[in-house]
């Protein structure tokens, strides 16, 4: 069983504008769960709305960040870029099989995605976001 993730202000990487899109982002993967979890009458319907926002969503809030690095002159951005577009991409797929998966296929979906943000932040985005501030 999936474990439901919550944000929390060690995720805070000192960008505001991207703090609230990180939080965003975890918001919309929630509703993803909860919808999993709660079982709902138009599943299906309700289900492809929330993934067609999620990965709207993230190809935006990816963006934003390709933005700032690029503004800033951050070195690593396109091996940065890489890691971003490799995400979309694996959605991309994951989504599709998703069309006749199960609750428990969402779940695992929902799990891998949340992992990945939140490592994602931790790791990764904080490298450059400790390189923008200092230049901001
Ligand atoms: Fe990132």
């Amino acid at each position: 069983m999936a474990v439901k993730f919550e944000w929390n202000e060690i995720y805070e990487l000192g960008i505001p504008e991207i703090d609230l899109q990180h939080k965003k982002l975890i918001s919309i993967s929630n509703e993803l769960y909860d919808v999993a979890t709660k079982g709902d009458v138009n599943l299906k319907i309700t289900m492809s709305k929330i993934l067609k926002n999620l990965t709207d969503y993230t190809v935006y809030h990816f963006t934003s960040e390709e933005e700032f690095m690029k503004k800033y002159g951050y070195q690593g951005a396109p091996m940065h870029k890489i890691a971003h577009d490799n995400f979309v991409a694996e959605v991309t797929q994951q989504i599709k099989n998703l069309s006749e998966g199960s609750q428990e296929d969402v779940l695992l979906f929902y799990d891998y995605i949340a992992n990945w943000i939140l490592a994602h932040i931790a790791k990764a985005d904080k490298i450059w976001a400790t390189f923008v501030k200092e230049k901001m």
